[in-house]
């Protein structure tokens, strides 16, 4: 029996949120075992146990971020809060900043640099199509940066942007690189000593499946150098690096009060991606996206953006809205129908395009299926039919190519052995 509280008129009852398959781009759906790992007893943030899981974030976070930078921890606050602190700790008034600009993210490092008194050039790309080095160069060339900042997954058009040419383009000129890896972390690649990245970061509640309120970051030993050769002081207090590592550090500055339960929600979600293995977890996060898309294709719809496959997020599929159909109603049909959450688009491609994202937990076999199922229902009702079926039969097709072990299917019995018995 739920318990309802009166306050000034306004029933608040037990906090019992409908059911949802989040296949937005972000959040993700929680995994259960971080949800878990979150409502352990809290530890204080200078207790020993603590101190001792931050390290293991530490090197977790490392392995995840393929690097052996000294400094890997997260920000607290949002994937921005963690491009606030990045972008903000390197930058000081005059700088100039280079940023590439082809979707709404890139858009918002040029207001965060420009906040930051960073004299901003933006290299501007079309939407839905990756940023080609050259554009970069041409822009270095016209005079030096102190930082190039790119969007490795453009999460508002699914594009996904190679950073290893970019990367070396930069350091040819003398800039540090920074890397929008909020949404690929955890579901693509990220190498960030590989392809030369000197800050990166990443947000919790896209594929690593943790609700969001934590930025991992990272930075090497370049980055830290002309951090800590500012002439300024970082303007922001709480988004300043420099303080934010000496707390995690051995040297644990007395910062902000950290929050803790996020922490263990980090930890145990950065576990979870080392045990599945990072080529099995990016390889799980490509079938299921592109089981979608065969299904999308055989519901007649097509997808958004000219790149090819591997230029594209394998986990956001940006679907084209057919003519006719209206956008809003069909978001609405299905979270009130079906409990699916699908995401809308940014700016110019508001109305045009749905994003739908299989990432981190949601990147299931039955979230895919359901999907299909109910946008084929949906979209029937707005007037754009599909043969019955269609959609699903072209996923399960697509996993069954993918062999065995992308079909999994539970146990033979399910306990039919049972059934019937006296
Ligand atoms: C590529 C990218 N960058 C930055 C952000 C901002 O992150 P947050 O909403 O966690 O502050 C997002 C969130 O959607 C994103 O997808």
């Amino acid at each position: 029996m739920a318990l309802h509280y009166n306050f000034d008129g306004m029933p608040v009852g037990d906090l019992l949120p409908g059911p949802r398959i989040l296949l937005g781009p972000g959040p993700s759906m929680a995994d259960p075992r971080v949800l878990r790992a979150m409502s352990t007893p809290l530890l204080g943030q200078f207790d020993p146990e603590f101190t001792a899981i931050m390290n293991e974030v530490i090197a977790l976070s490392r392995l995840a971020w393929e690097t052996r930078n000294a400094q890997a921890f997260p920000v607290s606050g949002t994937g921005r809060a963690g491009l606030e602190a990045a972008i903000g700790s390197v930058v000081e008034p005059g700088d100039r900043v280079i940023v590439g600009e082809c979707g709404r993210f890139g858009l918002l490092m040029i207001e965060i640099a420009e906040r930051c008194g960073a004299e901003v050039v933006a290299v501007r790309g079309e939407w839905g199509r990756v940023l080609e080095p050259e554009a970069i160069e041409a822009a270095l060339r016209n005079g030096p940066a102190k930082l190039v900042a790119v969007v490795h997954g453009e999460t508002s058009t699914g594009v996904l942007q190679p950073l290893a040419d970019i990367a070396r383009v930069a350091h040819a000129h003398g800039a540090l690189v920074l890397a929008d890896s909020v949404v690929t972390l955890g579901g693509t690649e990220v190498a960030v000593d590989d392809w030369g990245i000197d800050l990166a970061v990443a947000g919790t509640q896209k594929c690593l499946s943790c609700p969001s309120g934590l930025a991992p970051v990272t930075y090497n030993a370049r980055a830290e150098a002309v951090i800590a050769a500012r002439r300024h002081k970082v303007r922001s207090n709480y988004l300043d690096l420099g303080q934010l590592a000496d707390y995690w550090s051995p040297k644990r500055f007395n910062h902000h009060t950290a929050p803790t339960a996020m922490v263990y929600g980090l930890r145990e979600a950065l576990r979870a991606m080392v045990e599945e293995g990072l080529p099995a977890r990016f390889a799980r996060h490509r079938l299921h996206g592109d089981a979608l898309r065969a299904g999308i294709a055989a519901l007649g719809l097509s997808l958004f953006g000219k790149e090819p496959g591997a230029r594209r997020l394998p986990f956001i599929t940006p679907v084209v809205v057919p003519d006719g159909v209206d956008e809003l109603h069909v978001r609405r049909r299905l979270v009130e129908d079906f409990g699916i959450e699908i995401g809308a688009a940014f700016g110019p491609l508001q109305g045009r395009i749905w994003r739908i994202g299989t990432m981190g937990y949601s990147a299931q076999r039955q979230n895919v299926l359901l999907c299909l199922a109910a946008l084929e229902s949906v979209l029937r009702r707005e007037g754009h039919a599909s043969p019955a079926g269609a959609g699903i039969d072209a996923a399960l097709a697509h996993y069954a190519s993918a062999g065995p072990a992308a079909s999994r299917d539970v146990d033979d019995s399910l306990g039919a052995t049972g059934i019937g018995r006296v």
